[in-house]
């Protein structure tokens, strides 16, 4: 991590734990870039009264290629310290392979695999050398822990997102880079719902904590919201 004020660009802080993310960093001092999709007034630019020089907001939509290419153009030439890809969707959970649709299953793997990782592709070389790439994905993402099943479509978007990540990492075996990916609880927002069993509060710090801690320590880990290691 660099020793001025560090940077952060964040896809996907319109609202919930991107949101909760970008206010964590700039409360901790950071220079945020913090995406939002479209024109639309937002939660994050809410936060901009407060943190006017120290937040710039950018806006992509990560499904669109030529949108994510566009993010670049216009960050051509600055360094960050992190680049964290947030953005997601849910579909219903009861939803199994044998009923969902062909559509709704290409909308889920095209959000939660294809898209986040074409942004690490366009955008992962912004990243300094000695900085961290990462990846909201869930627990649900990881293949050794499903003996519940639910959430099937899902859970297989996160896991191939993890397979991805790690096939990157593969590429990147000699990037000093850390990368990381993220499980960060079951969490109340518009995605976890009101049931969940911790709030932005209980996770997001300690996201923040975790992310922080991985700088420096190049490979890639899957790491939860305290820092423990999600089996693959
Ligand atoms: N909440 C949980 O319990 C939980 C648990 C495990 C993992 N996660 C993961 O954490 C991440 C954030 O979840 P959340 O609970 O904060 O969900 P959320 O409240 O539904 O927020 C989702 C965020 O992703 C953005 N987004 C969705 N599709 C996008 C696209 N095509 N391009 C750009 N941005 C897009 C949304 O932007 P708009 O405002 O424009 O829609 C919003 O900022 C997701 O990746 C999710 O899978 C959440």
């Amino acid at each position: 991590m660099s020793h001025t004020k560090p940077t952060a660009l964040i896809v996907g802080a319109s609202r919930g734990l991107g949101l909760a993310l970008a206010e964590e960093d700039l409360n901790r001092g950071w220079s945020i870039v913090g995406t939002v999709r479209g024109k639309t007034h937002t939660r994050l630019h809410d936060l901009k009264n407060k943190y006017e020089h120290a937040l710039e907001i950018e806006t992509v939509d990560i499904v669109k290629p030529d949108e994510v290419s566009a993010l670049r153009d216009r960050l051509k030439g600055r360094t960050f310290d992190l680049l964290f890809v947030n953005a997601g969707v849910a579909n219903n959970p009861d939803e199994t392979i044998g009923n969902v649709t062909t559509e709704e299953f290409i909308r889920l793997m095209v959000t939660n695999t294809l898209s986040p990782m074409r942004v690490i592709e366009g955008l992962g070389d912004l990243v300094s050398d000695e900085g961290t790439i990462g990846v909201m994905s869930s627990g649900l993402g990881s293949v050794a822990n499903n003996e519940d099943g639910g959430w099937e479509i899902y859970r297989g978007s996160k896991a191939a997102l993890n397979t991805l990540m790690c096939s990157y990492a593969a590429r990147h075996r000699n990037d000093q880079r850390s990368l990381i990916i993220i499980a960060p609880g079951w969490v109340r927002t518009d995605m976890g719902g009101p049931r969940a069993s911790l709030s932005i509060e209980e996770s997001i710090p300690r996201v923040v904590d975790t992310i922080t801690g991985q700088a420096g320590k190049r490979g890639l880990r899957f790491l939860d919201y305290r820092g423990l290691t999600v089996p693959w």
